[in-house]
């Protein structure tokens, strides 16, 4: 069994951006530039958040960070995405999930300039996406799709069992995964909270992807031997043991999984750091096209 390393394959990812950095930096003047929206101080946003400016800072990205009360209103946050949206040295522009109740997910996401939209989530880029054009690929099934490549995992011909169909992760993934590419040219299942017989399914398995959001939910008796385990899954779980007051849980039972698989990711240190990696990669990737695209 082979532990999928993240932590390392992130850092080398960004060794390789931060070189590719400085050459477009000279090139054009100026280095990328991310905004990051933050509303409120929800403590996984906060972390997550500040990941992600730290990994900026580390590769020679800018990074511009608007924190504002979760009592904003939606016409506010409207009005500072489009502020980003026309500010010439911002490249890209996430504005951090999920978001307070009374603000509406989807008009926000919309609101975003497709070009500057490095999570990948407005439908523009998710329709290119599944046309197999040029986009930006949401971070989690990117950096996914990064650490198959960086192990060199063949995927063809594998049957990939996806568990869960949420609009950032599984259905993107999916969608990666049955492409005719290297990683992809995998037959996917696509399961969700009304799977009949899932554990039938995964037992068909060759790749699994656990990314339902369910601590410790896929165990030993749902895996094939061999099989490539992919785990999305982090949730923060009371213990009062641990100085900070929770631990973080996979969606794996890594303990049992890991005596089975070839191939397993472990939380932390596999998906989460990926998908940053893949998130400053998105920024480049708009950097260049912003600065090298007549039209935009
Ligand atoms: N919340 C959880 N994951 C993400 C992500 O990839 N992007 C944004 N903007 N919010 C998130």
């Amino acid at each position: 069994m082979t532990i999928l390393d993240g932590k390392a394959t992130a850092a080398s990812v960004k060794q390789s951006l931060k070189v590719e950095i400085e050459t477009l930096a000279e090139r054009f003047g100026r280095a990328p530039k991310l905004a990051a929206v933050l509303l409120g101080n929800d403590g996984a946003s906060e972390t997550y958040v500040g990941a992600k400016v730290r990994s900026c800072k580390e590769i020679g990205i800018e990074s511009l960070l608007i924190r504002e009360s979760e009592n904003i209103s939606e016409d506010e946050l409207l009005l500072i995405v489009n502020q980003l949206n026309t500010d010439d040295t911002v490249d890209g522009i996430l504005v951090q999930l999920p978001l307070p109740k009374h603000i509406n997910e989807e008009r926000i996401t919309l609101a975003i300039a497709p070009i500057k939209d490095v999570d990948g989530f407005h439908p523009e880029n998710l329709g290119r996406l599944v046309l197999g054009v040029e986009s930006y690929t949401p971070a989690t099934p990117l950096g996914i799709m990064m650490l198959l490549s960086q192990y060199k995992i063949n995927t063809e011909g594998m049957h990939a069992v996806v568990i869960g169909r949420s609009a950032i992760v599984g259905t993107p993934m999916s969608l990666l995964l049955s492409r005719n590419s290297a990683p992809g040219n995998c037959t996917v299942t696509l399961a969700h909270s009304r799977t009949k017989n899932l554990k039938e399914l995964t037992l068909q398995a060759d790749l699994i992807i656990a990314a339902l959001g369910k601590p410790e939910f896929l165990t030993a008796d749902m895996v094939k031997n061999g099989a490539v385990v992919i785990d999305v899954g982090i949730t923060r779980v009371e213990d009062s043991s641990s100085s900070k007051g929770y631990v973080i849980k996979g969606d794996v039972n890594f303990t049992e999984v890991s005596t089975k698989c070839s191939y397993i990711t472990p939380v932390p240190g596999g998906v989460g750091a990926m998908t940053i990696a893949a998130l400053m990669k998105n920024t480049v990737h708009a950097f260049i096209r912003r600065n090298t695209t007549a039209d935009i």
